[in-house]
């Protein structure tokens, strides 16, 4: 794995507990690499604590390194190099979303993972909110037609976290580093969404904006922002539904207000990620039996990934959708089928993703 901050720290928890959850005994921890910032102490001792054999200082010690597997979870502007690397090594890909901080970049790699593909060798993107059990239950419900014709597709994802302008910025706030704000960061996930609940990618236009286009300029060690904090989005599917969708990494008491609702011609389904356990489904009535609406709690055995956690009634989340993104990954490499999402399916969330961002600068 590459990159020890915080994808670092989630997915050595979903590896380290997906053996287990997924009752296999083939998952080891091999090498871990740092970034250049990071000293060989903190590489040390995050190894140390999540259980990696052996650190490593270098991303090439990674990439020859004995591994099957590696998981890409650096700021979006090295996922290129080391995915790409990795892919020629031989070595099976995991890699954190965006994919990659340019489109350009995104295209090298879907190409060097359908070339990698005709290997035997795989690369998949971490969508991972497909994995949370309610949005999996969507998507089965909405495959099963019970929503009728997708009418209106409605999505957010706000934040606070840039929301003090004396916080120091990180790299998100770099414009080289990320590629973009709002949209690359949180919006990659509505669109990854909306396509694969809806089995169609959205063409959006949008408005976007900085509130603090030089926060931090009291302080020269802080970067001014480059890159956007709110967006507001709306387009279409093929189809001739409405897609909106709002982003925002400066909504006041927003934590991580994921949230999506489905509006089709027959039922409803509403999804927020601070309530994982839940799936609001509702089916519109005709005459007078009205509105029918259930609030499915996603813990009974039948449900998805529901057999490998605890007793019915209690709801697992972020990490535990994680666990099941690896544990779902590991199981096609092991299966020697393509695991999903594809990097192809990650180059065409990016196309969405640079026209929002195009149209958003007018
Ligand atoms: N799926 C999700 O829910 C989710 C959430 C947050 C971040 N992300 C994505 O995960 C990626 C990492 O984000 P983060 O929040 O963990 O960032 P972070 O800043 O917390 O950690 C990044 C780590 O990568 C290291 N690094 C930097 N350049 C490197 C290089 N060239 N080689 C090896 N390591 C390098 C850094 O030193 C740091 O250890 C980003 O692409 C981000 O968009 C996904």
């Amino acid at each position: 794995m590459a990159g020890i901050g915080f994808m670092g720290r989630v997915h050595s928890f979903a590896w380290k507990n997906a053996a287990s959850l997924f009752g296999t005994d083939d998952i080891d921890l091999v090498a871990v690499a740092g970034g250049p910032d990071d000293s060989e102490e903190a590489v040390r001792s995050f190894a140390r604590r999540w259980g990696w054999s052996t650190p490593v200082y270098r991303v090439q010690d990674l990439i020859d390194a004995p591994v099957d597997v590696i998981d890409v979870c650096t700021p979006n502007d090295s996922h290129e190099f080391i995915s790409v690397a990795a892919l020629r090594a031989g070595r099976h890909v995991l890699c954190e979303k965006p994919m990659s901080n340019s489109l350009g970049g995104a295209e090298r790699m879907a190409a060097a993972a359908s070339a990698a593909a005709e290997r035997g060798v795989h690369a998949s993107i971490g969508f991972v909110y497909r994995r949370v059990p309610a949005v999996t239950l969507a998507k089965q419900l909405m495959d099963q037609g019970e929503l009728g014709d997708v009418l209106l597709v409605s999505a957010r994802f706000l934040q606070d976290v840039r929301l003090d302008p004396h916080r120091p910025d990180t790299w998100r706030a770099s414009k080289k580093v990320a590629g973009s704000g709002v949209i690359g960061d949180l919006g990659a996930h509505l669109v990854d969404l909306v396509a694969h609940l809806t089995g169609e990618m959205p063409t959006m236009s949008s408005t976007m904006t900085a509130p603090y286009p030089r926060r931090g300029a009291h302080d020269p060690a802080v970067l001014s922002s480059e890159t956007e904090d709110i967006a507001v989005c709306s387009g279409s599917l093929a189809s001739g539904a409405l897609v909106e969708m709002r982003m925002s990494r400066v909504a006041v008491s927003r934590k991580v207000d994921l949230g999506i609702d489905v509006y089709g011609s027959r039922g409803r389904i509403s999804f927020e990620l601070q309530r994982p356990g839940e799936l609001v489904f509702v089916q519109g009535a005709d005459g007078l039996q009205g509105v029918v609406e259930r609030t499915i709690l996603v813990t009974e055995r039948t449900h998805p990934y529901q057999e490998m956690w605890w007793e019915p009634g209690q709801p697992v989340g972020y990490g535990s959708a994680h666990v099941h993104q690896v544990g779902d990954f590991a199981a096609a490499i092991r299966a020697g089928r393509a695991p999903t999402p594809s990097f192809e399916d990650g180059l065409r969330v990016q196309r969405v993703l640079e026209r929002m961002i195009v149209d958003g600068q007018g």
